[in-house]
C-alpha cells in the first residue's frame, strides 16, 4: 500500500471509532492510537490541547510514545509555532529549528497541524514526531490536516 492508501484506511477508521462520541479526549486518543499504529516512523504521536484556563499555552494531551513535554506556551517549539500562526508545521530537521523543544533527543523531523473546533477556535495541536530526517511531506501533511479538519465535528464543546 502507497501511504497515501494508508491514510485513507487510517482516516476511514479514526471515522468509524469516534462516530456518535462527543467526548473530545476520546477522539483525541482514537486518532493518536491508530495513526501510531498504521506508520513504523511515527516515534511520537499526539496531541496537545489548549488549556482552558491558560489560552497562551499548550498542555499534553493523549498520545502514543515516550514521555512528552507537559506545557508548551505558545511562544515556543514547533507545537507552539503551529499554534501561533494556525499554520501546520513540516519541518525536515528539527536541530535547525529556532526554539524547538527536545522532550526526546531522539526525534529529527516532525510535523504539527493545528485542530479546530466546530465553532472554529484552536482547540488542540496534532505533533507527529520521527527518529528520520525528512519523514514526513505534502503526503504527510494532506493527510494528517484532512483528519484534523473532521476530528472535533460532532463532539462536545
Ligand atoms: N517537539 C515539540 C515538543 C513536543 S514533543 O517533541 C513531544 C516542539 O518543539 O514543539
Amino acid at each position: 500500500m502507497t501511504k497515501a492508501e494508508i491514510y485513507k484506511e487510517t482516516a476511514q477508521q479514526i471515522a468509524a471509532v469516534i462516530d456518535g462520541e462527543p467526548s473530545r479526549t476520546a477522539r483525541y486518543a482514537t486518532a493518536s492510537c491508530l495513526l501510531s499504529e498504521s506508520f513504523d516512523a511515527f516515534f511520537w504521536t499526539g496531541f496537545y490541547v489548549v488549556d482552558t484556563n491558560k489560552p497562551q499555552e499548550l498542555v499534553v494531551g493523549p498520545y502514543q510514545g515516550s514521555l512528552g513535554c507537559l506545557r508548551i506556551p505558545f511562544s515556543r517549539g514547533v507545537c507552539g509555532a503551529a499554534a501561533r500562526t494556525g499554520e501546520t508545521q513540516l519541518v525536515e530537521d528539527v536541530h535547525k529549528f529556532p526554539g524547538h523543544i527536545a522532550c526526546d533527543s531522539r526525534t529529527n523531523s516532525e510535523i504539527v497541524v493545528p485542530v479546530y473546533d466546530e465553532s472554529g477556535a484552536l482547540a488542540a495541536v496534532l505533533d507527529v514526531d520521527s527518529e528520520a530526517f525528512s519523514a514526513f511531506d505534502e503526503t504527510d501533511k494532506t493527510a494528517l490536516e484532512a483528519i484534523c479538519k473532521t476530528l472535533l465535528i460532532g463532539a462536545d464543546a
